[in-house]
């Protein structure tokens, strides 16, 4: 039985003739950038997620990169965010000229500890970034309030996070920005590249949409220098088509984290991860922490089982910032849990047969 890390093209054809129309619709209304579906696809998502204002942009990265520019975050500025994270939240400060200043996850959750926030908090920081790690969001409770004690910007990052709740409440307005990612094999992909940023501040949010379009409110006329975010009219119809799907599919990803567990529960080699209560985790990813991982993988994929690892490297290790001298062994959890951490298949369309058959094969491997 083949098992694919994530099937796209399952789900595709689960909504085929819905997704087939609403492409022909764009090509007939000749709407291919910006226009009236990426504006009703902005409206739909706003409301799903309790936000007043959202921009659609043509990537998560240029999401980020937009709301830090237009929030004024720049040259000796600090903006912290975890090094257990995609490489392009720190990515986007860089590009703002601002410095990145890393801080370690906690081990049962993986997201950014609020222990060592202030700790990390100097005269130049500006912002701080949360993370909604594999779907689960960060501890906004204390992170909001060690922000507003110390007049800090607050930024969340929800590329893996659509439609997941902290105490209730939907990510993405905890802070003053909620920055999503629409790539292909995220929770609400697109067919290409796609992003949002969700603010509740109009003056904010008229910046950011000027400078997603050159910074230019009305054609022709440039109020600042800005640069071409725009989201493609395809983007917005495909995305508004599967928005509608997006709680059924959600539903789905939490019932295979249940499988998952149960059919791992008595593998000592396989830490399964912990959901903090009170709030909803969406399963982009299920990471277990495991031992012997190499020789795990190849076991999966001798026997066609494909997986992954979100990130093998933490962000502060990486090349690109070796100009920040950030040694080995300064933030711990991130360094053991990048060589443990495993992401097993996870998406909507996955059966209890073929989860049964991944958790069969690990007991395999660990001779059980
Ligand atoms: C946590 C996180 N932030 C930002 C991004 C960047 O999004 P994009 O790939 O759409 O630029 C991603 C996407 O992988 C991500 O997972």
């Amino acid at each position: 039985m083949k098992i694919n890390f994530v099937d796209l093209k399952a789900q595709y054809l689960s909504i085929r003739s819905e997704i087939d129309e609403a492409i022909q619709n764009v090509i007939n209304k000749t709407a291919f950038s910006s226009g009236p579906f990426v504006k009703s696809f902005e409206e739909n998502f706003a409301r799903a997620h309790n936000a007043k204002y959202c921009v659609g942009v043509n990537s998560g990265t240029s999401a980020l990169h937009l709301a830090m520019w237009a929030l004024g975050i720049g040259k000796d500025d600090e903006v912290i965010v975890p090094t257990n994270t995609f490489f392009a939240t720190p990515e986007a400060v860089s590009l703002c000229g601002a410095k990145p200043v890393f801080i370690d996850c906690e081990s049962d959750y993986f997201n950014i500890d609020p222990r060592n926030i202030e700790k990390a908090i100097t005269d130049n920081t500006k912002a701080i970034i949360a993370v909604h790690l594999y779907g689960q969001p960060a501890q906004m409770g204390e992170i909001k309030a060690i922000a507003e004690k110390n007049n800090l910007l607050l930024i969340e990052d929800c590329a893996q996070a659509h439609l997941s709740e902290y105490k209730g409440v939907p990510v993405g307005t905890f802070g003053i920005c909620g920055c999503f990612s629409f790539y292909p094999g995220k929770n609400l992909g697109a067919y290409g590249e796609g992003g949002a940023i969700f603010t509740n501040d109009k003056e904010l949010y008229t910046k950011m949409m000027a400078l997603r379009d050159h910074g230019s409110a009305q054609k022709y006329y440039h109020d600042y220098i800005g640069h071409n975010y725009r989201m493609e009219g395809i983007q917005g119809a495909i995305l508004n088509v599967k928005l509608k799907h997006l709680p059924e599919w959600t539903k789905k990803r939490r019932v295979n984290s249940d499988l998952y567990r149960k059919y791992l529960a008595d593998i000592k080699d396989v830490t399964i991860p912990l959901e903090m209560s009170g709030l909803k985790h969406v399963y982009h990813l299920f990471v277990v922490r495991v031992s012997e991982r190499n020789e795990l993988i190849k076991y999966l994929q001798d026997n066609e089982i494909y997986t992954g690892i979100h990130y093998p490297i933490p962000c502060h290790l990486q090349k690109a910032y070796d100009s920040l001298h950030l040694q080995k062994e300064k933030f711990p959890i991130s360094e053991k849990i990048a060589d443990e951490i495993l992401s097993l298949p996870m998406y909507a369309e996955l059966t209890e047969k073929e989860i049964k058959f991944v958790c069969e094969k690990i007991k395999e491997f660990y001779k059980l």
